[in-house]
């Protein structure tokens, strides 16, 4: 299965709006896969179409100890939020090295379908309702780093364009753990 390669903050096309996936097909396996090994293999708890130039609205995600629980949602949509919020460390593989408090809907209700094309009600709470919220932010062209204050936004997009130049010319790649 291919690793794909992850668009690094701010590259422009993660910031495009994804559209809902007509036909839950076989066409679509190799993708979902091949995302799943992406993700995997950058030991990130989720990943977002977004996040590998696919502008279609799938994630996967992973948030197990043991790496075993892949998760698929396509055309996710959240039904139902928590009133209660709270602000939690996130990271994110197109943000390689950065951490930064985001605040989010403690426990959230979501219906997607499965890889197969079956409908599936997903109750989340804790690190998985903050990881579903998170990816389903990429589907709208949204990074997590677009929540800080613009001072903050500003360094990071000046420290990751200097990293992805010295990475450039040393052929290094993407760094990111989550
Ligand atoms: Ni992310």
């Amino acid at each position: 299965m291919p690793i794909l390669a992850i668009l690094r903050y701010p590259d422009p096309r993660l910031h495009k709006v994804a559209q809902p996936v007509a036909d839950v097909n076989e066409a679509l396996q190799p993708l979902i896969d091949d995302m799943l090994a992406t993700m995997y293999e950058a030991q990130g708890i989720g990943l977002a179409a977004t996040q590998v130039d696919v502008h279609q609205r799938l994630i996967v995600i992973d948030v197990s100890e043991e790496r075993n629980q892949p998760l698929v949602l396509i055309n996710p949509v959240i039904v139902w939020a928590s009133a209660e919020r709270q602000k939690g460390e996130e990271g994110c593989l197109s943000v390689p090295g950065i951490y930064d408090g985001v605040e989010r809907s403690v426990a959230v209700r979501v219906e997607a379908l499965d890889r197969h094309g079956k409908p599936q009600t997903i109750e989340a709470d804790g690190l998985l309702a903050v990881c579903i919220q998170h990816e389903m932010d990429h589907l709208m062209g949204k990074v997590f780093v677009e929540y800080l204050s613009p001072l903050k936004r500003n360094r990071i997009k000046t420290k990751l364009v200097k990293e992805q130049k010295e990475d450039a010319r040393s052929g290094h790649g993407p760094q990111g753990r989550m």
